[in-house]
């Protein structure tokens, strides 16, 4: 599968214990088995310190979870793009609500990805923003109103608008981008339901990485695509 087929299930690891370290490793392994099981394209966004062990355990997309908008030098603590694609990461995701970053620096990060060959799924948290961004030509605008970040509460049912209005208004500035919608998103209904409303996959966290059993809750997932 390529690295952009869809529909596409992304799970970003965010940094729950669940999805750290070892527990990060055998959970990639989970998700690359029921994407395998399923033959729906899935990718994983595990923390930066992660990533080299996992891209060298499994063969589905392995994307950061953040970039830095800096070049090789004296960034202390930053993520250099380079760096990423040097592990042979596959993309990356950009401005999570949870690491917010200025248009200066997204306009640069989508730019220095498209340089590198990585994936982008650029994050935004409304109908506005993701037309603002749409001009940037990301590969994929991940639409998440922070509100429902980790509730449960999926957006697709709570806020369809959001999803729909940010589907028509990027594909009038570009047609390519594919749109994916996430925050609250665990069951086979609202992934169904978010493909629906125009999207092309999901981008999720807690619905998975917080279940009881991970693999079968991913395969639940996309029981309805
Ligand atoms: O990046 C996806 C994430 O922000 C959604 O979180 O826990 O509601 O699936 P969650």
């Amino acid at each position: 599968m390529s690295k952009t087929e869809t529909p596409i299930i992304i799970l970003n690891y965010k940094t729950y214990m669940e999805s750290t370290g070892k527990n990060a490793i055998q959970l990639s392994k989970y998700v690359q088995e029921a994407s395998q099981e399923t033959g729906v394209n899935m990718a994983i966004a595990p923390q930066a310190v992660d990533l080299y062990p996992i891209i060298n355990e499994v063969d589905i997309p392995v994307y950061s979870q953040h970039m830095d908008a800096v070049s090789p030098g004296g960034h202390t603590g930053s993520t250099l793009p380079e760096a990423i694609k040097q592990v042979n990461a596959s993309g990356t995701l950009i401005n999570h609500s949870e690491k917010r970053m200025t248009l200066a620096d997204i306009d640069a990060i989508v730019e220095k990805a498209k340089e590198l060959d990585l994936v982008s799924v650029l994050c935004t948290n409304n109908v506005k923003t993701s037309a603002a961004v749409a001009s940037f030509n990301p590969d994929f605008i991940a639409i998440e109103p922070p509100e429902l970040i980790g509730t449960g509460i999926p957006v697709s049912k709570a806020d369809p608008d959001v999803v729909s209005n940010s589907v028509d208004e990027i594909h009038k500035i570009n047609k390519d981008i594919s749109v994916l919608c996430g925050a609250g998103i665990s069951t086979g209904e609202d992934v169904k339901a978010a493909l629906e409303l125009g999207s092309e996959g999901v981008l999720l966290a807690s619905g998975i990485i917080k279940a009881e059993d991970q693999k079968q809750a991913l395969i639940d997932l996309v029981s309805l695509i």
